[in-house]
């Protein structure tokens, strides 16, 4: 079943099952609440989840943060929102009931990226994600301890859009932090293909609470 709270962002919740995980599902530039809610049922069919609306405009376009150029970020905007959806989060934790629940944040493009820097951020919010084409979102994040960071992360070799020099700074700057850091390098561009999902699955499952 389907809920709507009013929160500070516009989303959508489902509960799934209370001994399944909420995946935070964040899409990707141009995409809304509802864009990645198949993804659910390919990566745990008994999960609930928690998806909001990127709140900037890009064009008519929603996204996370905002940026200068493709690939140029507004490093700073990306501080103020990775912040926002933390607090987003623990608003959503609250008002549903979420307390004792596992939280993985699912992103893709753009919101993979907003999930890495929330990561490197306020990693205590949301401490597993999913990561499908993401960059390194921040030039310096601050040296935290990520030791029970889990992350997944799927990075394309000819990805135009999330290349893999930046995918393998993000890599890198998480494991230096002592996240766990599974990488799934494939051969395609940007998107999510299904040898992309079956890993993630497999790489969700291999951890229960
Ligand atoms: C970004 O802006 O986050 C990346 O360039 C990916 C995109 O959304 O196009």
């Amino acid at each position: 079943m389907t809920e709507q709270t009013t929160l500070s962002l516009p989303h959508r919740f489902a509960a799934g099952d209370p001994s399944a995980p909420i995946l935070l599902l964040l899409h990707g530039t141009g995409g809304d609440e509802n864009d990645l809610i198949p993804l659910r049922a390919a990566l745990d069919p008994a999960a609930g989840y928690l998806s909001p609306r990127g709140p900037v405009r890009e064009r008519g376009a929603a996204r996370w943060f905002r940026r200068l150029a493709e690939g140029v970020f507004d490093h700073e905007d990306v501080v103020v929102r990775a912040n926002q959806l933390a607090d987003f989060v623990l608003e959503a934790r609250e008002a549903y009931g979420l307390h004792d629940r596992r939280l993985v944040a699912v992103g893709f493009s753009n919101g993979a990226n907003i999930a890495a820097a929330m990561l490197l951020l306020r990693p205590e919010v949301v401490p597993e994600s999913i990561l499908f084409a993401a960059m390194s979102p921040l030039p310096d994040p601050p040296e935290q301890d990520l030791n029970g960071a889990r992350v997944f992360l799927s990075s394309g070799a000819s990805d135009p859009m999330a290349p893999v020099e930046s995918a393998d700074l993000l890599v890198k700057t998480l494991r230096t932090r002592k996240a766990d850091v599974s990488l799934h390098r494939h051969l395609r561009g940007h998107g999510i293909a299904p040898d992309d999902v079956a890993a993630a699955r497999a790489w969700l499952a291999a951890r229960t609470r």
